[in-house]
């Protein structure tokens, strides 16, 4: 894996000044970051009047790496109390960071959320957890958290994955890799285009559990579009087995080619980090929770952007096994 430098997007003061005092008016509004539709309607609002300077800081990610990290703003240590022991009871920790990820992402896109996940908040925190050491979601530490695209067994899916460093004391790395960095034959191309498997729901999902109305709809891990390849990729919902080996032995390469140009960053507190979902595929190094308040803990946002033409149509048909992502803003 490499460590080649990441693009960084430096935010200006006046940027910062304004997403804080945004913020700031909404926590003061609100008490609380849980979203209502006052509240995210008034973030729209808000949103709408930024300047200039910060719409360029977020424009869309610009090249290859499908990504990019905005520096600038910053965590207070002592002022965020401790990291939480699970999603489930952070609550409001740290709202008011969970209000400038809104912000920006709303800047950039429209948030969506998930009824089946992490109560249907906007915001999520990601933090590791006791009992879930070893599974294939954000609440793991011990086990690798294998490449994927977030959300990738539905068509709502984010186009942009947005993960806000609160607190990183081991500098414990997200991996990144970009499709647009691997080398791929034609015909192996030619075959991952094509849809042969499905992509099942991760363990996160509560709710699609036991979700069995219908067939699970098989997916092309890979799109060709005018710009160039995107991707939708989670082999660790993806079942294998049931493809030939010609397949098998095409998905393997991609995974190869993935790993190659896959890049660690590590983010520090303030550093936002956002991820072209249909570009790039994420993970996470395993580390050693601490389980004493002082855990590495991210926010996460989700975010569609009207008028992509990154995923193939007949996306449009699937059923998301009873899943529904819930936007924030009518559109
Ligand atoms: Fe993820």
């Amino acid at each position: 894996m490499s460590t080649a430098a990441t693009p960084v997007r430096q935010l200006d003061p006046h940027t910062v000044a304004e997403l804080r005092e945004a913020a700031a008016k909404l926590l003061a509004e609100f008490g609380t970051s849980a979203t209502s539709p006052e509240l995210l309607g008034r973030v729209q609002r808000l949103a709408r009047d930024f300047g200039d300077d910060l719409r360029h800081h977020f424009r869309p990610v610009d090249t290859a790496d499908g990504l990019f990290v905005l520096r600038g703003l910053d965590v207070d240590d002592e002022g965020i109390g401790p990291t939480p022991g699970s999603w489930a009871t952070a609550g409001d920790s740290g709202a008011i960071h969970d209000l400038v990820l809104l912000l920006l992402s709303t800047v950039m896109g429209n948030p969506i959320a998930w009824e089946g996940q992490q109560n249907g908040r906007f915001v999520h925190n990601i933090v590791p957890s006791p009992g879930h050491e070893t599974e294939q979601t954000g609440a793991s530490s011990k086990v690798l958290l294998s490449p994927h695209t977030e959300d990738a067994f539905h068509p709502g899916r984010a186009h942009l994955l947005i993960l806000g460093c609160m607190r990183n004391h081991d500098g414990i790395a997200t991996t990144a890799a970009s499709i647009r960095k691997t080398r791929l034959t034609d015909a192996d191309v030619d075959l991952l285009t094509t849809a042969v498997l499905p992509i099942l729901p991760d363990d996160a999902y509560k709710a699609a559990q036991g979700y069995t109305d219908q067939a699970p709809p098989a997916v092309p891990a890979l799109f060709a579009t005018e710009d160039g390849i995107t991707l939708r990729y989670d082999p660790a919902y993806t079942p294998l087995d049931r493809a030939d080996a010609e397949y098998r032995a095409a998905y393997g390469r991609l995974s190869d080619e993935l790993a190659r140009v896959s890049v660690a960053v590590s983010l520090r507190p303030g550093e936002v980090l956002v991820v072209d979902n249909d570009l790039v595929v994420h993970g996470r190094v395993p580390f050693q929770a601490r389980y004493d308040g002082t855990d590495r803990w991210l926010k996460r946002a989700s975010v569609r952007v009207a008028g992509r033409r990154t995923r193939p149509p007949a996306e449009a048909g699937e059923h998301g096994y009873g899943q529904a992502a819930l936007e924030a803003h009518a559109s």
